[in-house]
């Protein structure tokens, strides 16, 4: 491991600890999700092993609907640890500072929402943001750093990347594993076939990840609005607007010279989608041959199920399997079939497999598979995709160091 751990940091120390619980708000609600269950193991593991732990998080963006408080992220976390989550409505005042003063062995303490702190959000550089007030009054309060959040380590943050310069600092449970799993399809030599599977809305994300990992990766499955932009790259008539659309002409414009050179470049390793799906007027899923598609006249919301019968063997027979993106719209059961077709085989597979890229994680819980059946399932986005892509991670760049 290129950091260190907890196992490296002497327990009953009083530890300042990045969670990422950035969480979906609705009606000002915080939504539980999973981020709050991996996070937990962490938390629980400092506080019984006798630490005071204070913890720092960010949700939302100052105008946003889902800029709001940490209230309820504490007791939400709280259920999670099994232990109670004291809370302060202050990020580095006097109020913070006397709460995390008098906290006692074995106690949880969140700060409030770190965005509320001008000094965190502009991307500077971590020496700037080791200067900020912020991190000057806060370090000196505490023994040592841990940064657990991988899924924001992409943004160079106060919080992120500050810290780490002016105390020991630390990767807890989530960066160690996260980590790990995310860099392997970079880092690790398999000894059989390696597929991934790409789909998802940003064509660039795609191409980027196939740049990087053409040559670790022995085929790329296809799907989504990526997918129908490949397909259109080659010679078919779909991958554009219809009226009211917004998803595929401005991305076409900016990258068909891209797409069409990776096709001649790897067309052998690249699987595109042979049918589509669509509502037709009866409201109900119904699928079309892509040879067939003499105009594009409706909007194709999944992959079709010859599509599934082909991705399924090729998953079967793969050594690692990699998620990046749905290849559909798997909110609507109608639109779930390639997404949870791949998920499923991944599942019934003995293979290597990390899933992870926006929302796609979320398939597995919503059509009842077991976590337990995936290698590694990922709580990240942006960040998952930055590791596919090559692109270091200001967080861990930082941990890295002496
Ligand atoms: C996320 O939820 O994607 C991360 O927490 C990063 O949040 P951000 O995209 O608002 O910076
Ligand atoms: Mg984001």
């Amino acid at each position: 491991m290129t950091f260190k751990t907890l196992d490296d940091l002497e327990p009953g120390q009083r530890v300042l600890v990045r969670l990422d619980l950035n969480s979906p708000v609705e009606d000002g609600e915080v939504q539980d999700n999973r981020r709050f269950d991996r996070h937990a193991e962490t938390v629980r593991e400092l506080a019984e092993r006798g630490d005071k732990v204070v913890l720092m998080a960010h949700q939302g963006r100052p105008g946003g609907d889902d800029f709001v408080s940490l209230e309820q992220h504490a007791a939400i976390l709280a259920e999670h640890v099994e232990r109670d989550v004291q809370f302060v409505a202050d990020t580095y005042g006097d109020e913070a500072l006397d709460a995390i003063d008098s906290l006692e062995s074995g106690e949880i303490l969140l700060l409030e929402n770190t965005r509320m702190c001008d000094e965190e959000l502009p991307e500077e550089d971590a020496e700037v943001k080791a200067n900020t007030e912020f991190v000057q009054t806060l370090a000196p309060h505490v023994d040592a750093y841990v940064n657990d959040a991988y899924s924001a380590a992409h943004r160079s943050h106060a919080s992120l990347v500050g810290f780490a310069l002016e105390l020991p600092a630390y990767a807890g449970r989530v960066m160690q594993s996260e980590y790990e799993a995310n860099s392997s399809i970079a880092t690790r030599e398999f000894d059989g076939q390696v597929t991934m599977v790409v789909g998802g809305t940003k064509a660039t994300d795609v191409i980027d990840v196939m740049n990087n990992l053409g040559d670790k990766v022995d085929q790329f499955l296809l799907g989504g609005i990526a997918g129908e932009l490949f397909l259109r790259a080659a010679g078919n008539d779909v991958g554009f607007d219809l009226e009211g659309m917004d998803f595929f002409d401005d991305q076409w414009e900016a990258n068909r010279e891209t797409i069409e050179s990776l096709l001649d470049e790897r067309g052998d390793q690249i699987k595109l989608a042979v049918d589509l799906a669509y509502e037709d007027e009866n409201d109900e899923r119904a699928e079309v041959a892509v040879a067939d598609i003499d105009e594009k006249d409706r909007a194709y919301l999944d992959v079709g199920s010859e599509t599934v019968e082909t991705y399924d063997p090729i998953i079967r027979d793969s050594e690692a399997v990699f998620v990046k993106g749905a290849l559909g719209l798997f909110e609507d059961e109608r639109f779930s079939v390639g997404t949870v077709g791949v998920l499923r085989a991944i599942s019934e597979t003995d293979c290597f497999s990390v899933v992870g890229g926006g929302d796609t994680s979320r398939a597995i819980e919503m059509y009842g598979m077991d976590e337990a059946d995936f290698g590694h399932v990922s709580i990240a986005g942006g960040a998952y995709i930055r590791a596919l892509t090559g692109a270091p991670l200001a967080g861990i760049e930082v941990l890295k160091q002496d």
